[in-house]
């Protein structure tokens, strides 16, 4: 990767504005999930132990660009203390009288953190008025929020053009890992795409078709590529107008890649207590819906990535939210987890499901990314990174 790294520069001494992506799902002001959390420590631990003063800023939840009791940032804060073993103050407000008096106070190897940068409506608005009010605190810009690196916003990008900006150790890892699968990969290269939506997902599917050696679709989005071959596909999700779509997918010189199942937990309702059964793909009853890939299905992305030398997975394969439907997204997991390939799993629900179902030990890299995942796996350029210096432009 081209980016500078916080290896590739000096941070002794100096104020470093640090953002991180601690967007974390929170419930009765309890942190569900503090992987993002986590992820971010290598940098912070870093960065400290070099004698920076680190100042994180991080957006919580949507709020608009107006401050909103329930996404103050307190709770990460706590939790980020907890993980660090010292304390973090948090600042009233995100760049002005309390956070410039705090950041005033800093020595050495301290960290503080501003209240959530979306309480500003600078902030989404990418207003260079207020990323200089950011800029005004700090020497040196550092991104670490791989998962906000798809959004041109005044902490991800303008402020990136007003300080000398580099790649914490996560956005880097991210970088180099998701970047050497589309580049560079171990093969054979087998994807595996699900999720509700064909519309989600075309760029994704037309991006890995040309760099992989196999694409396993899953979810009910497998529904409209049965569609597309003809299939019956009972009263299963179906987007109507993405068919055409799915044909042209398939029918191309590259439309032999792609993989469907071969058969499907089926069942009248997507509910915990309605009636399931497995049958094959193109048994499937009119009156029924697919809500998983079946077993055999299963067997055969397991043999797949066995011989794989790099697995990139994004999309749950059924309605894992149901544990009678979970099972397919699951026995994957197990495979993946078992197999000695590269295994790279693209970030949102799947990844926090894997986590709960105790099952992401044994993945190479889990993204912390989950729209930002999306769109680099499509080959987009996230403006977050592109603002970042280039490595040959700083080391000499
Ligand atoms: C995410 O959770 O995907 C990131 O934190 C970005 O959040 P956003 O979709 O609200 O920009």
């Amino acid at each position: 990767m081209s980016k500078a790294t916080i290896d590739d520069i000096d941070v002794g001494g100096k104020r470093v504005l640090l953002r991180v992506d601690f967007n974390v799902p929170i419930r009765d002001s309890e942190i569900i999930d503090d992987r993002r959390i986590r992820a971010a420590l290598p940098t912070i631990e870093s960065l400290r132990s070099r004698g920076a003063r680190v100042i994180l800023v991080t957006h919580l939840g949507r709020p608009k660009g107006r401050p909103d009791e329930s996404l103050r940032v307190g709770p990460v804060a706590t939790r980020l203390s907890e993980l660090l073993g010292v304390r973090v103050p948090v600042a009233d407000d995100v760049a002005g009288e309390s956070a410039r008096s705090l950041v005033a106070g800093l020595r050495d190897g301290d960290v503080c953190m501003l209240e959530n940068v979306r309480f500003e409506p600078g902030e989404e608005a990418n207003d260079p008025t207020f990323a200089k009010q950011l800029a005004e605190l700090a020497d040196v810009y550092v991104n670490d929020a791989f998962g906000t690196a798809h959004r041109a916003h005044a902490s991800t990008e303008a402020v990136a053009h007003l300080l000398p900006g580099v790649a914490g150790k996560l956005m880097h890892a991210e970088l180099r890992t998701l970047g050497d699968a589309l580049e560079d990969p171990r093969r054979p290269f087998v994807a595996i795409i699900g999720g509700a939506k064909i519309s989600t997902k075309i760029k994704v599917l037309e991006n890995l078709r040309e760099r992989v050696d196999t694409i396993w679709i899953g979810g009910a989005m497998a529904c409209t590529f049965l569609r597309a071959l003809g299939e019956e596909t009972g009263t299963s999700l179906v987007e109507e107008e993405q068919i055409e779509t799915a044909r042209r997918l398939l029918s191309d010189e590259r439309g032999g890649r792609i993989k469907l199942p071969i058969d499907a937990v089926v069942a009248t309702r997507a509910a915990a207590d309605a009636e399931s059964r497995v049958v094959r793909i193109d048994a499937l009853p009119a009156e029924a819906m697919m809500l998983d890939i079946g077993p055999d299905t299963c067997s055969a992305i397991t043999r797949d990535s066995g011989d794989a030398g790099t697995v990139l997975w994004n999309g749950p394969l059924g309605v894992y939210e149901i544990p009678a439907f979970a099972e397919g997204t699951r026995c994957v997991a197990r495979a993946l987890a078992a197999s000695h390939a590269e295994t790279i799993v693209g970030g949102g629900d799947l990844a926090a499901a894997l986590q709960e179902a105790g099952i992401a030990d044994g993945i190479t890299h889990i993204s912390t990314g989950g729209g930002a995942t999306i769109e680099f796996l499509e080959g987009a350029t996230l403006p977050g990174v592109a603002a970042l210096r280039d490595r040959e432009a700083i080391v000499q």
